[in-house]
């Protein structure tokens, strides 16, 4: 499948904004499912903090797929979408006394829960309301993931989780608890993975754990993996929806499951990374020293991906078909650092041209900021332009 944009139809939309194909997406959710549903027992929620555009949560709760929540605007924001609480997950390593709060008035599935000091809050809160929480531990199961630094989170100098040295204390406390009702164990080793490998190491550590847990007749309900699956940003045509097939089958293959344990997934990226692009204009061509810039009005405000990792995303000039030249792709905020390319060849570009920055569904609008006063851009689906 190609990128096609139906550039016609932006020519009254203010630049920049967010594009993003809806059709895509709906193929990419009916792939999760297909593949997911061919093992009994895995539940697949959305992790909300990759995009949580209303038009995009809409048609990830139509799929029937659960959240992923890591804090009470995400929480709010997956209930307003109609997620049911009953499928929220939600985790943080500082959950507040409110947003714990909130997630026991919305009686959610589950607080994944990172830390005794945590978890003694949560029983208290539930205490006053009378409740029980159901809770999980996040174990930091020190597995490095072939990732960037800023997105590998399951190490243990990581900030997240309790060490696997801890989980049988943990355990222990959590079952003294009157007011917190201990039923699994999650775990995220990190973003923008494409090594399977990886993903084995996981099951291997988590089947490590089980076996200790099960030699103390422990037997948890549910086991969270987290998300973590990458995308192609270097082809996002030729490979728009990711291989989920592989992912769940490795996991199928080998995770140890008891029969009564469900495994849960928290997939972002990979689910609303590929149908969303940034579009922005062209507002000078600039002849530098050896170089030519392409400034457009976007910035790293609408996408700070490329800035904050040194993260690839292709660029594409939708609105020249002529013979291309290099350009460094550059936006106008004031810092050095707001530079979406360089040296990539584009179409030859001129003033107004629209330029497509790929693969940018996740982590691209909900990362927006305002500075430099900037407004926040707005997101389109492609069903408002037929
Ligand atoms: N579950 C937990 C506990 C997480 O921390 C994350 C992402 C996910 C699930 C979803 O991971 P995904 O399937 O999207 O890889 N802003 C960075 C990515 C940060 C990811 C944070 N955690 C970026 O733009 O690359």
């Amino acid at each position: 499948m190609k990128g096609h944009f139906p550039i016609n139809k932006f020519k009254d939309i203010a630049t920049p904004f967010y594009y993003y194909d809806g059709d895509l997406l709906r193929e990419t959710l009916n792939t999760v499912k297909k593949e997911a549903g061919k093992y009994d027992k895995f539940c697949v929620h959305y992790a909300i903090k990759a995009n949580a555009n209303p038009k995009i949560l809409n048609i990830i709760r139509e799929n029937g797929l659960g959240a992923d929540c890591v804090s009470g605007g995400e929480i709010k924001a997956a209930i307003k979408a109609g997620f049911p609480s009953n499928k929220i997950v939600y985790a943080g390593v500082g959950k507040t006394d409110d947003e714990i709060n909130l997630g026991l008035d919305y009686d959610i599935f589950c607080f994944n829960v990172e830390s005794v000091p945590e978890l003694e809050v949560i029983n208290e809160l539930a205490q006053a309301k009378g409740k029980i929480a159901r809770v999980a531990f996040r174990i930091n199961p020190d597995v490095g993931a072939h990732t960037h630094a800023n997105i590998t989170t399951g190490l243990a100098e990581n900030k997240f989780g309790i060490s696997m040295q801890d989980m049988d204390r943990v355990i222990d406390l959590a079952q003294e608890m009157k007011n917190v009702k201990f039923v699994g164990l999650h775990f995220h080793i990190g973003s923008q993975i494409l090594d399977m490998g990886d993903f084995v190491a996981l099951c291997n550590r988590i089947n490590e754990l089980q076996q200790k847990l099960f030699n103390r007749q422990i037997i948890v309900e549910h086991i969270n993996v987290g998300g973590g699956l990458g995308i192609d940003y270097a082809h996002p045509n030729r490979q728009p929806i990711p291989d989920f097939a592989q992912y769940f089958a490795t996991y199928h293959k080998h995770m140890k499951l008891r029969p009564q344990q469900t495994l849960h997934f928290e997939l972002g990226r990979s689910i609303v990374g590929q149908c969303g692009s940034l579009i922005t204009k062209v507002i000078y061509v600039k002849q530098g020293v050896n170089k030519q810039f392409a400034i457009v009005d976007g910035g790293m405000t609408d996408l700070i991906r490329p800035a904050l990792y040194q993260a690839y995303h292709k660029i594409e000039n939708i609105s020249s078909e002529e013979t291309p030249e290099t350009y460094d792709v550059v936006g106008p905020i004031c810092e050095s650092s707001d530079v979406f390319g360089k040296a990539i060849d584009l179409n030859k570009t001129k003033r107004n041209d629209l330029i497509a920055i790929r693969s940018a569904g996740a982590y691209g609008e909900i990362m927006a900021s305002g500075y430099n006063c900037r407004p926040l851009p707005k997101g389109y689906l492609s069903d408002e332009f037929v």
